[in-house]
């Protein structure tokens, strides 16, 4: 039986079908074409199989978030199949789940490389999302290496001395620079490339979210965790769902003036932070 018949369809790109993409693209994939793109054959079939069950019209593609190349094609396929005016970015690990370069090297060059590609094929009117974190606001990255990372291109940003230096020296470094890169990434795309193609492009920093990758960060540090959800105002930690509204907001029409920004959305743990109510160890 064939559910939709419209041909040209506008087309949402996802990059990393896991918890927070995945609902983050249901709240506005009905009509449009859903392409999926992850490492794992697994989830696209799980996430695919689901969606697909929920009436929505999905294409997946085994994508290396790591591999430029994997990523240009996977834009390119985006590309091939309509006009792309959504693109949500999700490919991502924690610090408790790889080693200081592998999370640099996804986290941020990866990023990089999806926000080079898309930046080549969005809509005039398309829209991006990359799923930072509320970990980009826990350590101040100096000012000059910021600057670096803005004028570094994507494939020398692993050059950089600060980057070779402080952020491999731990896991949870690597996590905070690579996320805070994300919001410097996104900064430079919405002013240049996606810029010139009449396309915006903001960043979400969520707080501890229950996901498959907080459940592994759970194991290996739950009291860490525990202690700052508690001194947190929310008091709780945040769900899919909630990220998925807001990141509805910022891809949609009513955000059209916004763009090169991040929202953080961490239930008050950067304010706790900040105001001394919790004290981070970064290991
Ligand atoms: N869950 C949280 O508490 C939390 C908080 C802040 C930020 N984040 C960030 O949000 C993003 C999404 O996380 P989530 O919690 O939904 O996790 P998730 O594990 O559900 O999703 C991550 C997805 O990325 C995919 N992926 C991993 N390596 C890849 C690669 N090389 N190429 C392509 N895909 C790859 C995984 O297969 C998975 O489907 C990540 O960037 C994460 O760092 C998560």
């Amino acid at each position: 039986m064939i559910f939709d018949r419209n041909e040209k369809k506008e087309v949402i790109a996802l990059l990393g079908a896991g918890s927070m993409g995945t609902s983050i693209i249901r709240r506005f994939a009905a009509g449009r074409q859903i392409l999926l793109g992850d490492i794992s054959e697994k989830n696209l079939e799980t996430v695919g199989d689901d969606l697909k069950r929920s009436g929505y019209s999905v294409e997946t593609m085994r994508v290396d978030a790591l591999d430029r190349a994997s990523v240009g094609a996977f834009a390119e396929k985006a590309a091939s199949l309509g006009d792309v005016m959504y693109f949500v970015d999700t490919a991502g690990a924690s610090p408790n789940q790889s080693s200081p370069e592998h999370i640099l090297k996804l986290d941020m060059v990866g990023t990089g490389y999806a926000i080079d590609a898309f930046g080549k094929v969005m809509a005039r009117g398309g829209a991006g999302l990359v799923v930072s974190s509320q970990t980009g606001y826990m350590m101040q990255v100096p000012y000059e290496v910021e600057q670096q990372i803005i004028s570094t291109p994507t494939e020398k940003l692993m050059e950089i001395p600060y980057i070779k230096e402080t952020a491999m020296q731990n896991s949870g470094a690597a996590y905070i620079v690579a996320k805070r890169a994300n919001h410097l990434q996104v900064q430079k795309a919405a002013a240049t490339s996606w810029r010139q193609r009449r396309a915006r492009i903001n960043t979400i920093s969520p707080g501890v979210i229950v996901t498959p990758l907080a459940y592994d960060e759970f194991a290996a540090a739950g009291d860490a965790y525990q202690t700052m959800i508690d001194a947190s105002a929310a008091m709780r930690t945040g769900a899919s769902d909630e990220i998925a509204e807001a990141g509805a907001f910022l891809l949609g029409e009513h955000a059209g003036f916004i763009t090169g920004t991040d929202l953080l959305i961490d239930g008050g743990t950067i304010a706790a932070i900040r105001c001394g109510q919790y004290k981070l160890e970064i290991r």
